[in-house]
């Protein structure tokens, strides 16, 4: 039987229905708006369609959504005086700057000189060891997406293998951390592993995260493997069109995982999901806030029956 399919877009919806339920509940208690300021350098249109997508899902949940395009031969200064101005405005509580940067600017001076406290990607050196540290921390929102989708199908994780492909400070990095925090035995690896088939065969669940199309093949997985595919690629097919694929070929993986997710409407949406999460977390702790709904990021997982883990094969 075909794997079942995890549907990250509705699993987002519902995630940014639960976030714009805070939002009003901020204004209702607080008479506060967050507000989320995008900031894109430069016309790459895949930023471009990344960057609008945020914006206007902060904007429908009920955000102060704010939206900065610089031209593409911005100096770094004008950037920097930019982020300097959104740290000091108080009616700005998360600041995501899309990443790539132009080659000219210093991609790491960028983002240390966002607060840390605004720093709703989870970028910046103090979150990063803040997770790391197991200390309350703004986390990276795919990761919190992938492991989001995960607790659908599987509640508890400890004691499963997951291995993990790809190492990016975005994604696979941060996943570790997550995961291993849950209870998993981690396997980080990448292009380079030796055995990498056999080693993803060998996991419970496995997340592709190295932007390599159609990188997992059916026989790289286990029987009844979930399997989290993070890959947007795009290629051209043989009749010319351009279309999106993940590093996962989904055909073949489909007949032997137990779920997986698709490219798209998968793992993306959850990214944006999260990162109006963590805008909302940003403003309740930045401004010394409880909504008195429960703790931030778990309040926004959706943990589901254990039996799922046996449904699994696992
Ligand atoms: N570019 C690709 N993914 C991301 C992301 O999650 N955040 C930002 N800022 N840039 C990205």
């Amino acid at each position: 039987m075909d794997a079942v399919k995890i549907d990250g877009k509705a699993i987002a919806e519902a995630l940014r229905d639960r976030v714009a339920g805070d939002v009003a509940l901020l204004q209702a208690k607080f008479n506060v708006t967050p507000g989320l300021a995008v900031v894109l350098i430069g016309n790459d249109p895949a930023s471009s369609v990344y960057v609008k997508t945020k914006a206007k899902h902060a904007q429908t949940a009920g955000f102060k959504s704010q939206q900065f395009r610089l031209p593409g031969d911005v100096s770094e200064a004008e950037l920097l005086g930019l982020i300097g101005e959104l740290n000091a405005d108080n009616s700005i509580d998360g600041i995501l700057v899309q990443l790539p940067l132009p080659r000219h600017i210093d991609r790491w001076r960028v983002l240390e000189a966002i607060d840390p406290t605004k720093d709703v990607d989870g970028f910046h050196p103090y979150n990063v060891g803040r997770l790391a540290a197991g200390r309350p921390a703004l986390v990276p929102c795919t990761p919190l997406g992938v492991v989001h989708l995960i607790r659908t199908v599987v509640s508890d994780l400890s004691g499963l293998d997951v291995v993990v492909i790809g190492r990016s400070n975005i994604v696979g990095k941060p996943l570790g951390v997550l995961l291993g925090d849950a209870g998993c035995t981690v396997t980080g690896a990448q292009l380079e592993t030796r055995n990498l088939a056999r080693r993803s065969r060998e996991a419970d669940i496995v997340i592709a995260a190295a932007g390599c199309a159609g990188l997992v093949r059916g026989d790289w997985l286990k029987p009844g493997a979930i399997v989290i595919d993070v890959g947007i690629n795009r290629v051209v097919d043989s009749t010319g069109t351009a279309k999106l694929v993940g590093d996962v070929s989904f055909a073949e993986a489909s007949k032997r995982a137990s779920y997986i997710t698709p490219v798209p409407g998968g793992v993306g949406p959850m990214t944006v999901g999260y990162l109006l999460a963590n805008t909302v977390s940003a403003a309740v702790s930045r401004r010394g806030l409880s909504l008195g709904v429960g703790p931030r990021p778990a309040a926004y997982s959706h943990p589901t029956s254990a039996s799922k883990l046996v449904q699994a094969g696992l």
